[in-house]
């Protein structure tokens, strides 16, 4: 019985397809028709105002158009056209008074002779025809009307010239070429690997804390790193891609390092950046940048989870995207937090909330800067990025003049935050000494010293002393405990 009934379904769904389909040739046939005609209807009132078909040189020269519509048109024939692209050109004799619209062919066909704006462009032996392009670096060529390529004069993200300069000079670094840079523009660089906003004027006169230091009797080693010191608990550099949310990084980076040594080891979390950058969406712009001062509100207020809880994704389409947040957090007294939602990463259980106290600004006198990062680990620091500071590959990072002989678009910066883990000294070729600091940025590990840089130390290079914060985690002895199974022994 359940066959037969089946069976009749099916026949009677069959009937019923046969009709639809019938139904639906008949409209697209109708549709078809009237759109080609209004088409052309269109474009026959619009024809002395119409743009260009030839604009860059006419496309598909060697197409048979007035050939395979059997025939050109003496005058003024409005309905002489064929379809071409995605629109149509014409084959009447009109059509070469504005040139503008005629068939590819038209003038070999019609008239017998040389079509215009025909060019040929070579590049490795190849021609090319006007209109056709390829990518040189971060610029488009087009092959021109003329027969010479026309490129764009964007300064690039990466430029031969600028490493080569670097390299020969003497100035106390090496660069180099970074495939995930080369094609990018300066600006787009600008725009999308860094991401912090400068900070507000009030922000910017926050009261620096007063520490009772004598540089004299304090002893400051000439070598200090944070990853010697404590083992384990300093954080590798992570990849923010193309995703201008610098604030993020820094401030996530910095937090975990901080309650990786407050904790003694107890708690060894990587903060997720992408908890910040989804979820602290109050004035904030994402990865469009951010403000530091507005992260750290959000690390002591609602806290955030874990990187393997809440993992990083980059943009995939526009780099300013930002994906929604999965990741709320309650009040449970005492001003400490819990999650709301499970790990966006579904095979982590861990939805722990880290916070943060407030944070607190340094002074940018650079030994006070340095005791703090000894006795409480690394900081973090605001810095102006130029162009050069891209292709860096490794010693003490000075901005150099390489850029001064080209024109101003080639000299760009933007501000960026990065995370200060130590300083040294190194003697440089001319006999003096030249301090720096060791930092990490947010590049990758592929980038720099294997994700870190080190910058001049004790004269502002770029800015990195005028705005440094420090920052306590908030943990108490329960937490100790709690977190005591998550501990991974190594
Ligand atoms: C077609 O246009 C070209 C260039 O504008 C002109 O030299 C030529 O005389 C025109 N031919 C005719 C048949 O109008
Ligand atoms: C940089 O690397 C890319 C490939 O990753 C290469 O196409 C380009 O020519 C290189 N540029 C320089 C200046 O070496």
């Amino acid at each position: 019985m359940q066959h037969r009934d089946y069976k009749s379904y099916t026949t009677l769904q069959l009937k019923f397809s046969m009709k639809v389909a019938l139904l639906t040739v008949t409209v697209v046939l109708l549709v078809a028709g009237e759109s080609t005609a209004e088409r052309i209807l269109s474009r026959r009132t619009k024809r002395e105002l119409a743009g260009p078909l030839h604009m860059g040189g006419v496309r598909d020269p060697y197409g048979s158009y007035c050939q395979r519509r059997g025939g050109c048109c003496p005058g003024r024939d409005d309905m002489c056209t064929v379809p071409y692209l995605d629109t149509i050109c014409y084959c009447d004799l009109f059509c070469n008074r504005t040139v503008s619209d005629c068939c590819p062919d038209f003038w070999g066909h019609c008239l017998g002779v040389q079509p215009p704006f025909i060019g040929t462009c070579e590049r490795n032996g190849n021609k090319f025809l006007t209109g056709q392009t390829y990518k040189e670096n971060c610029n488009l060529c087009t092959c021109g009307s003329l027969g010479r390529w026309e490129c764009e004069q964007n300064s690039c993200l990466i430029e031969a010239d600028m490493i080569q300069a670097v390299n020969r000079g003497n100035y106390g670094w090496r660069a180099a070429n970074y495939s995930q840079f080369h094609g990018m523009t300066l600006d787009e660089g600008i725009r999308y690997r860094l991401g912090t906003q400068r900070p507000s004027r009030t922000i910017l006169n926050m009261n620096e804390i007063q520490m009772n230091m004598d540089p004299q009797s304090e002893h400051i080693p000439l070598y200090f790193n944070s990853v010697e010191k404590w083992p384990g608990k300093i954080h590798e550099p992570l990849d923010q891609g193309n995703c201008a949310a610098s604030w993020a990084f820094s401030t996530a980076a910095v937090a975990s390092d901080r309650i990786s040594i407050q904790s003694m080891g107890h708690m060894t979390p990587q903060l997720s950046p992408q908890n910040l950058i989804s979820c602290d969406t109050r004035n904030q712009g994402g990865c469009a940048g951010g403000r530091i001062d507005g992260a750290w509100w959000y690390l002591r207020r609602r806290g955030v989870v874990t990187e393997d809880c809440y993992p990083y994704s980059p943009p995939q389409q526009t780099p300013t995207e930002a994906a929604r947040c999965m990741m709320q957090s309650r009040s449970v007294g005492r001003g400490k937090r819990q999650a709301t939602q499970r790990c966006p990463n579904t095979h982590n259980y861990h939805n722990d909330i880290y916070q943060s106290t407030p944070p607190y600004r340094l002074s940018s006198n650079d030994k006070e800067i340095m005791k703090e990062i000894m006795d409480n680990g690394p900081v973090q620091a605001i810095m102006e990025v130029h162009e050069d500071f891209f292709v860096y590959k490794s010693g003490i990072y000075k901005h150099t003049d390489v850029s001064f002989t080209k024109p101003p678009h080639y000299r760009k910066h933007g501000t960026h935050s990065v995370r200060i883990i130590g300083w040294g000294e190194a003697r440089k070729v001319d006999g003096t000494v030249q301090k720096y600091w060791i930092a990490a940025n947010s590049w990758g590990k592929n980038w720099g010293e294997n994700g870190y840089f080190r910058i001049a130390r004790g004269e502002n290079e770029c800015e990195i002393e005028a705005f440094v914060i420090g920052v306590w985690g908030r943990i108490t002895m329960e937490d100790m405990h709690n977190h005591h199974h998550h501990r991974k022994y190594k």
